[in-house]
């Protein structure tokens, strides 16, 4: 196994301009996928709301949910980091829920850090959680938690007003301790300014090339949705075609009594007697595997080792 990424690994990506490579998982056999590719850190997004549960935003995601998918990823990778993002009212109340929420994705959920959404106005609650040695990423821009208060998931900073404020929130929370920064729906030339700003690399989704690193939803970018392309979304697999063809393939033969052929089923032991329907015995055919041979099944799912 490759050395482990931590966020000082992070850190010193930026230094040396090798790009940061991201991407969201939310459970143990995707995040295995996803770590053997190569992936630096592994995001267990408040997304989940939306690509795994079905919901129309991510304000629904509680803190158990997230602690739960956590674990999953973090069970399933081996050299990624795994951030977890800290869920809508899990950290706004109050600076003490913030530190145990954050607390709880670690201790419970295996996180090595947490992402949260805001800016200047959070810098405490950043400082406090840092403060418990739990390291923290910000999210600014289009922060999907502000949905109702951004009045739809809309470009932020197009204007000098609104660059300026996200670059001082960046600056702020770079002063509060957070490690790294995920940019969001950010004009490229702004997300460039901001980059060169700060000392901790920035991690892009919709911000342009010039961030230190770039996240996407694991199910945009494996092209599990044909009806979500946002601009700011490169489809680099067509997972939704291949899953509707096998899937279609497996109910055919299904339909067509061809699977399962000999080669997947199981034979019972040589010499016994089994009752038919009517209650008569017959003889099970001659190939039946030997008596008292065990036929091992293994593990009955795919797990990811
Ligand atoms: O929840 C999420 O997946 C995210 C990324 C899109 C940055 O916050």
């Amino acid at each position: 196994m490759k050395d482990k990424v931590t966020i000082h690994t992070l850190k010193r990506f930026k230094q040396i301009g090798q790009k940061i490579c991201m991407v969201t998982a939310y459970d143990a056999t995707f995040a295995h996928i996803l770590d053997q590719s190569g992936a630096d850190v592994l995001l267990v997004g408040d997304s989940l709301g939306m690509v795994i549960q079905g919901h129309e935003s991510t304000l629904p995601v509680t803190m158990d949910q997230m602690v739960y998918h956590t674990a999953m990823v973090a069970r399933g990778s081996r050299r990624a980091h795994v951030v977890a993002d800290l869920p809508f009212m899990s950290y706004q109340v109050s600076v003490q829920d913030a530190v145990r929420n954050a607390g709880r994705l670690v201790s419970e959920g295996g996180a090595g850090s947490v992402k949260l959404e805001g800016g200047a106005e959070f810098a405490d609650t950043v400082r406090a959680i840092v403060r418990a040695s739990i390291p923290v990423m910000g999210h600014l821009g289009l922060t999907p938690q502000s949905v109702h208060k951004m009045g739809g998931y809309v470009v932020q900073g197009r204007d000098e007003e609104q660059a300026r404020k996200i670059l001082d929130d960046a600056l702020a929370l770079e002063a509060a301790g957070a490690y790294a920064l995920v940019l969001e729906g950010v004009p490229l030339e702004l997300a460039r300014t901001i980059t060169q700003s700060l000392s901790i690399p920035t991690i892009g989704i919709g911000a342009g090339r010039h961030c230190d690193g770039q996240v996407l939803v694991c199910y945009d970018l494996l092209g599990m949705n044909p009806d979500f392309k946002p601009k700011f979304v490169k489809r680099f697999a067509n997972l939704h075609g291949a899953i509707t063809d096998a899937a279609g393939a497996y109910f055919s033969e299904v339909r067509d009594g061809v699977f399962p052929d000999e080669d997947h089923s199981f034979k019972a032991t040589k010499g016994i007697r089994l009752l038919t329907p009517e209650g008569g015995a017959k003889l099970p055919a001659p190939e039946a595997a030997a008596e008292g041979e065990k036929e091992k099944v293994g593990p009955i799912y795919g797990i990811p080792v």
